[in-house]
């Protein structure tokens, strides 16, 4: 048995409605004054305003910065800094996807005026004391109200990540309710993106675990028996309450056993061509798992029976494998998501570029089943196509 060190979040909240005890959370927090940070599309659907209204019938007075923007910049995150001293709030609320959640813990961090951004990047680098913290996912995908991670874009194309255990919130709250009004394809990505956190966290080579493979093995079944349910109604608030504890659940699976080569070459494609991340990583999955086949096949055989009901009796081993990853394959179709590099009109000139920049992401290609090398992205690439 691997030895190991887990940590997760203190406490999590899973209950259809649940944003409606938010005075008490915030309450139990000590929290007077919250920012709550969000973005303009969620805006829109009038689940910010719906909880500061909460907020304010239990006497606490929040303000709402709404300016997050997908895969967010530095430049937002010192804004959002900028607003929140300005209004000298006591706790911060982030309420989303992934790109709220990590400003999100960054806010808390950097409103203390203790330490500057750039000194935060890598990993376990944060000194800095932070405000308390409560993440409200409302995308079933990143997992990020339960990972030790902010990922931020630093350049034109490339994102930079702050690991630290600081960033774990005080609580994370699973509310079905707010996730019902996702679109279809949203859903079909961030909960694509999920279910590459449990394989990879299951395939993960040098911290991979008791608990993130009982987290990872949980994960993808409720992802794997729910996703075609929420993409096709998605008011079906049984499989969105499924959809986000399996992103919860694939979360506390990866932030202790990282993700591989499929977030490796999935990055590159977000960064050049603002694919969202849950698609970049979908565009990439079924030829990742092919070329790791050999070296993880005993790991596939053992997930089929998480994606799969009825699985025949008498498979070797290397048909379990093959039948995990189309079963993944079919998966990916069924939801309606893009197929091919081709068919997001990514010029075939740039793949080798793509490769070059996926061999950046050391810090996820070592914890693939199988080396990676520049000529392997390549050929990747292609067979992504
Ligand atoms: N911290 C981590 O551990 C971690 C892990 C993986 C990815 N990430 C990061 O997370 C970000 C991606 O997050 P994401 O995939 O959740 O997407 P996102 O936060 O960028 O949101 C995607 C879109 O969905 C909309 N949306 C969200 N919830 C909605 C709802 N309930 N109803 C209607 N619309 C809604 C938003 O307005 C937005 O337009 C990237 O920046 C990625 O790098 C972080
Ligand atoms: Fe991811």
């Amino acid at each position: 048995m691997n030895s190991f060190d887990f940590s997760s979040v203190k406490q999590i909240v899973c209950e259809p409605g649940a944003v409606k005890n938010m005075a008490a959370y915030c309450t139990s927090l000590h929290i007077q004054r919250p920012l709550i940070v969000t973005d303009a599309g969620l805006v829109q659907t009038g689940i910010p305003n719906q909880v500061e209204e909460i907020l304010t019938r239990g006497g606490i007075h929040a303000v709402q910065y709404s300016n997050i923007q997908a895969d967010p910049a530095e430049s937002i995150v010192f804004d959002a800094v900028a607003f929140a001293q300005e209004h000298a709030i006591d706790g911060v609320i982030g309420l989303g996807g992934g790109s709220s959640m990590d400003v999100a813990k960054l806010i808390a961090l950097l409103t203390q005026n203790q330490q500057s951004l750039a000194s935060m990047y890598g990993v376990n680098k944060v000194t800095a004391n932070r405000l308390p913290l409560i993440l409200v996912p409302t995308t079933a995908g990143t997992g990020s109200e339960v990972t030790p991670i902010s990922i931020i874009t630093t350049g034109e194309t490339t994102k930079s990540g702050v690991v630290s255990p600081r960033l774990l919130p005080d609580m994370a709250i699973l509310d079905a309710e707010l996730t019902t009004g996702l679109p279809p394809h949203v859903t079909a990505a961030t909960g694509i993106d999920a279910m590459v956190h449990a394989i990879e966290a299951f395939t993960s080579k040098h911290k991979k675990n008791v608990y993130s493979d009982m987290l990872a093995k949980q994960a993808l079944t409720l992802l794997s028996q729910n996703i075609l349910a929420v993409v096709e109604h998605g008011d079906n608030v049984t499989a969105r309450s499924n959809m986000l504890l399996g992103a919860l659940l694939a979360g506390q699976a990866f932030a202790n056993a990282p993700v591989a080569a499929v977030h490796a070459l999935a990055y590159p494609l977000g960064g050049n061509y603002h694919i969202p991340h849950g698609l970049s990583n979908a565009l990439v999955l079924p030829a990742v798992l092919k070329f790791n086949a050999e070296h993880a096949k005993n790991q596939y055989a053992e997930l089929l029976p998480c994606v799969k009901k009825h699985v025949p009796q008498g498979l070797s081993k290397t048909q379990q494998c093959i039948n995990f990853i189309s079963t993944i394959d079919n998966l990916v179709s069924e939801v309606g998501l893009p197929r091919s590099l081709a068919a997001m009109d990514i010029p075939h000139g740039d793949l080798p570029k793509l490769a070059s920049e996926a061999m950046e992401q050391t810090r996820l290609l070592v914890n693939n089943p199988r080396t990676v090398t520049q000529a392997d992205a390549l050929a990747i690439y292609q067979h992504a196509f």
